[in-house]
């Protein structure tokens, strides 16, 4: 009798103290799941935008890491932050034009820099020489052109004295043994409260917020997952605050339900839609315009304004989002380089956003012709062609006789003729083109199916 109480008192408290009884989380079927997401997955197109201290050195955002640069080292990047010229309606109104649908800025990078008020920290844009919270005008700005507003909260902390120095730190160690040592005195616990304390303040004080981006987990040895984060806690607590959220796969809950809501391949082209246990998943890509996230005055790879539109059809044609980001200058401007891709993804998008927006992969059954991507609208029941390569007079689209109402140029509406192609290939269309392509950088055929 004795054992059974003291048995079950024990297992009373594995239950009740268990840290991470990942059964809490809000549950939602699938079809749910996809109605709270509806306005992200139609979106197809945001901004990411990477801004801190980092901008001044102008080298990286991981440049505190890199060069191992100490607290003292980092120290004048703040004590100089001033963005004086920072006005994020000029932003908001880039994004918006570019065809940009919502919007996820750094609230506190890796760095640990804070760009809003929080109340949990000194290290802040509020005692820098700009001394204003500016989360505040951002979630203004952006709200106002009407684009969904997010924040990316950065797990990593490289200026927290209670963050412990892990493998990913900019005082990382070479032997293994010194670890224990140099973290004496540095407590995760308190760090995990802080982060909630942050999380608390961001998803309180600024209205409606749509999208959190946690980053990142690196879990292993000298590494840093789930229960150094309390992932679960910061993800109850995100989803009690606003409930509608959108939340990224970076908490390491990958195996947990509820534990995330979409994946997020960096600056990589995915070979097809990503899948988890055998089914589709939500995802977006992030990207950056060059190599960096942050303002990098000499990175020179620039991916060209063809390149980036292609990425942008790439993701719908396999069913995902893209995020792509701009690293503001520590002016608080966006530099020649973004606003020149930004207005031509605009110009693009001005004309031909009706491929993307609402758009998903095309139905089996459908084979892209060479040299094009395949985009699909299935409430309006259109295909869309996208012409990478300008063929010459004409396209033969496999699969499409018998389907056809109704084919058109997108950017003018223009009337595209065609015929059955019979002969050897009786189930394909020949469409005719113009010789010359049309004044668009990537164009794109209609085709309204019966
Ligand atoms: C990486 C980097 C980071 C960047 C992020 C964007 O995880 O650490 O600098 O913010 O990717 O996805």
């Amino acid at each position: 009798m004795k054992t059974k109480t003291i048995i079950l008192f024990l297992l009373a408290l594995l239950v009740f103290n268990a840290p991470y009884s990942y059964s809490q989380l809000p549950k939602e079927s699938e079809s749910q799941k996809a109605q709270r997401m509806l306005w992200w997955t139609n979106a197809r197109f945001g901004m990411f935008i990477h801004w801190g201290l980092y901008a001044l050195p102008a080298r990286h955002e991981w440049v505190k890491n890199y060069e191992r640069l100490t607290n003292e080292q980092y120290r004048k990047y703040f004590e100089n932050f001033n963005p004086d010229m920072y006005n994020p309606k000029e932003w908001a109104a880039m994004a918006k034009a570019a065809g940009m649908k919502y919007v996820v800025l750094t609230a506190k990078h890796h760095e640990g820099f804070c760009l809003f008020d929080s109340k949990y920290t000194d290290y802040k844009a509020t005692n820098t020489p700009i001394g204003k919270d500016l989360i505040k005008e951002y979630v203004e700005a952006f709200r106002a052109e009407g684009l969904k507003v997010g924040f990316y909260y950065s797990l990593i902390d490289w200026h927290h004295p209670d963050y412990t120095v892990d493998r990913m730190h900019p005082q990382r160690q070479e032997q293994d043994s010194v670890y224990a040592r140099l973290n004496k005195g540095r407590d995760m616990a308190k760090y995990r409260e802080y982060m909630k304390n942050q999380v608390r303040e961001l998803l309180t004080n600024y209205g409606e917020i749509s999208i959190i981006w946690f980053d990142f987990s690196f879990p292993g040895k000298n590494g840093k997952g789930r229960a150094d984060w309390d992932s679960e806690g910061l993800l109850k607590l995100a989803r009690s605050l606003q409930p509608g959220i959108i939340v990224d796969d970076r908490l390491d809950l990958k195996d947990v339900e509820g534990g995330w809501d979409f994946t997020t391949p960096e600056q990589v082209k995915v070979a097809k839609w990503p899948e988890f246990n055998g089914k589709k998943i939500p995802w977006e890509t992030c990207q950056t315009f060059s190599g960096s996230w942050g303002y990098y005055r000499d990175e020179t790879s620039w991916k060209s304004n063809a390149q980036l539109i292609e990425l942008l059809i790439e993701s719908v044609s396999k069913g995902g989002n893209l995020l792509l980001n701009v690293g503001p200058t520590a002016r608080g401007t966006f530099d020649y380089r973004a606003k020149d891709r930004l207005s031509g993804m605009g110009e693009w998008m001005k004309y031909n956003g009706r491929s993307v927006y609402g758009c998903t992969e095309a139905p089996e059954g459908f084979t892209a012709p060479a040299n094009t991507l395949l985009t699909y609208n299935p409430v309006k029941k259109a295909l869309y062609i996208h012409l990478l390569a300008y063929p010459m007079g004409s396209i033969s689209l496999p699969g499409l006789a018998d389907k056809v109402k109704y084919m058109q140029f997108l950017h003018d509406a223009s009337e595209i003729r065609y015929r059955a192609a019979g002969g050897e290939n009786p189930g394909d269309v020949i469409a005719s083109l113009p010789v010359i392509q049309p004044p668009v950088e990537i164009p794109v055929i209609e085709v309204l199916l019966k």
